[in-house]
């Protein structure tokens, strides 16, 4: 689903050279059905032609105060857009903008709106920690604009590499798309983007009996698989809905499938049944790394003291799906409390995934039990921290980004979307 489409986007380029990643943004943006308006500085022209953007965005660039036939361009521009992206921003237009200055078409566009603006940091880390661009950074933060990355990674020139790597376009994208899907009104109807998909989630906490009235649990609620269950079957797909809980399905999704499991072994044996049949498993389940070995199979009485528990590993599920993937889109949920993004990244990694869903479950509001969560999307192309949301419109921004894996995997396999 593209929650931009017919949105109108002011695209400003800066002078860096991540600007030709912008060529990528504008492709990806104007993909997803926005109006893509570009402004490019005078330093952006530097790095990359007007050509090429111009050809690909919705409207020719536009580059100066003074040549337009508007009389007033410095706040048309502004004044139309349903918001504005900044992709590189510079040390010099964040500067500009946390402190009111303006003196070209993009800094006077950046004053001349009330529309949310999404800036894309990108610069070498010695600037990135300058007193000066933190100071200014956080005063942008802080007065509520919205800001994907830098990255930590590969910089420009003589191998440099550290924080201020610009967030690929994709991450910039779906942040985009995600902001305007938490604008939405809840009574929208959903595209149709998934229909003639197969889809596996799984939700829940396992439970790994100890005996037959005592389990090894956790504190999952299922609240979000569920709502990721959901908002695909609203997108038109056929979902198997994997699940240790028993919580109510709109019963107007009637092509949700929900198969009742408990212990980690029953859900593995679920999933494997119907994996090699789906487009994209999404795993939001937290299932037991562990389980008895030793269960009784009669309940253990206090009087014989405390029982000597043995453990054994479960099936790691998620890297299993990770090792016998073909075409499929395999998604993982980490739930952390400490090196959030760290465990993120290396999860992504270690399991074969195509996304991981990260959330810090220590936070206030987030995570088990709650109706909200705020998650970071962490792919191969960077991460996407999402704001707090309702768990269905969480829901809503990670098959935004799914989507974009699905488009992406459709074009390099020629399989049509
Ligand atoms: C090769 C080269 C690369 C640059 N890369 C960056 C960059 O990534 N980030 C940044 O803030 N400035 C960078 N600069 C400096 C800006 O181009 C310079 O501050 C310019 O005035 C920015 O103007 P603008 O933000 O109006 O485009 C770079 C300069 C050069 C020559």
């Amino acid at each position: 689903m593209s929650y931009i489409a017919g949105r109108r986007v002011v695209l400003g380029v800066c002078g860096g050279i991540a600007a030709y990643k912008a060529v990528e943004l504008t492709r990806l943006l104007t993909g997803a059905g926005a109006h893509v308006s570009p402004i490019m500085t005078p330093g952006a022209q530097r790095f990359l032609g007007q050509t090429t953007l111009s050809a690909l965005a919705s409207e020719p660039v536009q580059t100066s105060l003074w040549d337009e036939s508007s009389p007033i361009p410095h706040t048309r521009l502004g004044q139309n857009a349903d918001v504005i992206v900044v992709a590189p921003a510079t040390a010099k237009i964040i500067g500009k903008l946390a402190n009111g200055i303006s003196d070209d078409l993009l800094s006077a566009t950046l004053l001349a709106t009330r529309a949310p603006v999404v800036l894309a940091p990108a610069m070498h880390t010695e600037m990135w920690e300058h007193p000066a661009v933190r100071l200014n950074v956080k005063r942008l933060d802080d007065w509520g604009f919205h800001r994907v990355g830098p990255d930590e990674g590969r910089l420009a020139g003589g191998g440099d590499s550290g924080v201020g790597r610009m967030a690929e376009p994709a991450a910039i994208a779906a942040a985009v798309q995600s902001l305007f899907a938490d604008l939405l009104s809840d009574d929208l109807a959903p595209s149709r983007e998934l229909a003639g998909r197969r889809i596996l989630v799984t939700a829940g906490g396992t439970r790994e009996p100890i005996d037959p009235v005592r389990f090894i649990g956790n504190a999952s609620s299922g609240k979000m698989g569920y709502e990721v269950a959901c908002e695909a079957a609203r997108r038109g797909a056929s979902v198997v809905l994997v699940s240790t809980v028993d919580r109510a399905v709109p019963g107007e999704l009637s092509n949700i499938d929900v198969v009742r499991v408990d212990t980690a072994d029953q859900m593995h044996r679920a999933v494997a049944e119907v994996f090699g049949a789906v487009d994209v498993a999404v795993m939001a389940a937290a299932v037991a790394d562990f389980k008895v070995s030793n269960a009784a199979s009669e309940k253990i009485k206090k009087a014989g003291g405390p029982p000597n528990i043995v453990l054994e590993p479960t099936v790691d599920i998620l890297a299993e799906l990770g090792r016998t993937k073909t075409t499929q889109i395999v998604v993982g949920f980490a739930a952390e409390t400490h090196s959030l993004l760290d465990n993120a990244r290396g999860k992504l990694v270690q399991k074969n995934a195509d996304l991981i869903v990260a959330n810090d479950v220590s936070a206030p509001n987030v995570g088990f039990h709650y109706d909200t969560n705020q998650v970071t999307l962490v792919d191969a192309s960077g991460d996407v921290d999402l704001p707090l949301m309702s768990k269905q419109r969480t829901a809503a921004a990670i098959w935004d980004r799914i989507e974009i894996l699905l488009a992406r995997r459709s074009a390099a396999t020629g399989r049509s979307t």
